[in-house]
């Protein structure tokens, strides 16, 4: 036996125990005759001691251990003399009797504490032992504790767990796919799933009702902090149910999450807030309604002087930032700056301080009256002290400016905590949305997604005008998940696939299957997927979800550990049929 307890066991309860642990050494200190070593595992440290007066050759073998060899030892639980209140295991410490050294270790590219003097990269080069830190571990641990809580919840309500192939065919969900060569059928490949959306529609096909699948995805876009070419969905489908009923059974099991593992009782039935509201009011589809500063159209206040940029406009609108009129000209360029970052890419930014006795200060006060700045203030619901910040333009482009200044003004206020969650439905979208690129309507969700009833009338005429049976579950401006109700009529399904500038020849070579399984009495169905990921990060506050991902890939989707992507052999690539037309390194 390798060890009676664990290092985050041992209490003053034990004192007198005998007992053998097994770790690896955090630190190592010598305090006169003594040697205090603290020994590590997954579950917390423990000091051990040793008395130079007592053993010496012990103390000796102690003081030359260095961080991170493995030990084992056998002593006596003792009280401590100076107890430490900041680990569980403070009060006591273990008289060493027996050291057994059971593997060296080289010194550690960093030190593996919770405050590491490691950076990105070298930590990622070496993530097995990131992965031995306390907070990373945390994270891997509540993605358990997640899982656990979502596969409990959908196993009671009746969904079964089926696993679907990895080596399929393209699901188009939006992204490039990953794709996979076939050495048995030369030319030819695979492609890695999006999703898998069409498989659990044939199960659904099959009659299993209630699916889910916690289950890789892969998709080969830009990554950013929220995003990973390989991660994790919480896949589910179910047959004869509407989308009131999906979006009930998906709120409680985020209820139920939030219940079991933060302690946090949502009472209310989450927000539902169509796609045109989220738009107009934030400028996206995945708002943070932690905090307010909606969005107010001014046009028709500002179009009334003689001022070109507003007036060549074809909308213009601002937030109100509480109690900023107080900025100073280096804050209020500092975000004039911000908003002319070519990411963000407006023109200028305009502001109207609200100052003490009912006067207005603004960067347009050459243009417009007093009384003119005080109509948008009303407008916007301003009080003294407060500041507005307006953009024009385009529509749509400045509700996506205004979005992200609306975001940094929540942050440089402290309204984003990451300790409130502000969960809520997206509802509503257009089925589809015009890509200029390819010049072509494309699908919003996807092409599986069914359309609202009511406007399938529109679908050959108007076809922006179609509303589909889509939704989104945003928290704190994130999507956390999103699903539909879908298609499972063949001809409703061709008809959307020609929308998308798909020929019947084309629809039927790459989605035949599926309108063959809706020739046999395909049934009503829904679904939705979350990203594990995300949520886990949500829950947890992270930044990114790299930090909950056990072996993540960097931004440029490199794995470093491993130094994956790399050039295969020769003959591998000989057995493939595939030749490699760049010059490589
Ligand atoms: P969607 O494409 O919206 O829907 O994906 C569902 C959820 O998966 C997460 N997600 C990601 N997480 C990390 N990295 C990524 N690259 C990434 N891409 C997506 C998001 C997102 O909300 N088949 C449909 C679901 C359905 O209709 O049932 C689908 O995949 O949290």
């Amino acid at each position: 036996m390798y060890r009676s307890h664990t290092c985050g066991e041992l209490r003053l309860s034990h004192v007198g125990t005998q007992v053998t642990l097994a770790g690896w050494v955090q630190r190592n200190r010598k305090l006169g005759g003594m040697t205090f070593v603290d020994l590590r595992d997954r579950y917390g440290i423990t000091q051990l001691a040793f008395d130079e007066a007592v053993n010496k050759e012990l103390n000796d073998q102690a003081q030359k251990l260095g961080r991170e060899f493995v030990v084992q030892v056998v002593g006596v639980v003792a009280e401590r003399s100076s107890k430490n209140n900041k680990i569980p295991t403070g009060d006591i410490e273990i008289v060493v009797e027996k050291l057994t050294v059971l593997n060296a270790s080289e010194v550690p590219p960093f030190t593996i504490e919770d405050e590491t003097d490691g950076g990105d990269d070298i930590r990622m080069k070496y993530r097995y032992l990131d992965l031995r830190r306390n907070v990373v571990r945390k994270n891997l641990e509540l993605r358990n504790q997640l899982s656990f809580e979502v596969r409990n919840y959908l196993i009671k309500n009746g969904f079964i767990e089926t696993e679907t192939p990895v080596l399929i065919n393209s699901t188009p969900e939006g992204a490039r796919d990953f794709i996979v060569p076939s050495r048995m059928n030369p030319g030819e490949f695979y492609a890695l799933p999006q999703s898998p959306q069409l498989f659990k529609q044939l199960l659904m096909v099959s009659g299993f009702d209630r699916y889910f699948q916690i289950v890789k995805c892969f998709r080969d876009e830009d990554l950013r902090a929220d995003r990973q070419p390989e991660f994790t969905q919480i896949d589910c489908e179910m047959s004869f149910v509407e989308q009131e009923y999906v979006l009930n059974m998906f709120e409680e099991l985020v209820k139920q999450v939030f219940r079991n593992i933060k302690g946090i009782d949502f009472k209310e039935p989450f927000l539902r807030m169509p796609y045109a509201e989220a738009m107009e009011f934030y400028g996206s589809d995945k708002p943070d309604i932690r905090f307010g500063m909606k969005f107010v159209d001014i046009t028709k206040e500002a179009q009334i002087r003689d001022f070109a940029v507003f007036n060549s406009a074809q909308y213009v609108a601002g937030i109100c930032a509480e109690g900023c009129a107080s900025y100073s000209r280096k804050e209020l360029d500092g975000l004039t700056d911000f908003v002319k970052r070519p990411q963000i890419g407006a023109k200028g930014l305009v502001y109207v301080k609200c100052e003490q006795g009912g006067t207005f200060k603004s960067s347009v006060d050459k243009f417009y009256s007093q009384e003119d700045l005080k109509s948008w203030a009303e407008k916007m619901n301003a009080k003294e002290g407060d500041l507005l910040l307006i953009l024009s333009g385009d529509k749509v482009a400045t509700q996506k400016q205004l979005c992200e200044l609306r975001l940094e003004m929540g942050e440089r206020l402290g309204l984003r905590d990451k300790n409130v969650f502000a969960p809520l439905w997206v509802v509503d979208f257009p089925l589809l949305e015009w890509d200029e690129e390819s010049g072509r309507f494309k699908a919003m969700h996807h092409p599986f997604t069914a359309p609202k009833p009511e406007d399938v009338q529109f679908i050959e005429t108007a076809p922006e005008k179609v509303r589909a049976n889509a939704y989104d579950m945003v928290l704190n401006g994130v999507e956390l998940g999103g699903g539909s109700v879908r298609i499972h009529n063949g001809e409703m399904q061709q008809k959307m696939f020609a929308c998308l500038g798909l020929s019947q020849e084309e629809a039927q070579s790459k989605f035949g299957y599926l309108l063959n399984a809706f020739k046999y009495g395909a049934p009503p169905h829904a679904g939705l997927a979350f990203g594990l990921d995300r949520f886990v990060a949500l829950l947890a506050g992270l930044d990114s979800i790299r930090d909950c991902i056990a072996f993540p890939k960097n931004n440029s989707g490199r794995d470093v550990m491993i130094n994956a992507p790399s050039i295969v052999d020769k003959e591998q690539l000989e057995e493939l049929n595939i030749a490699i037309k760049l010059e490589t390194k």
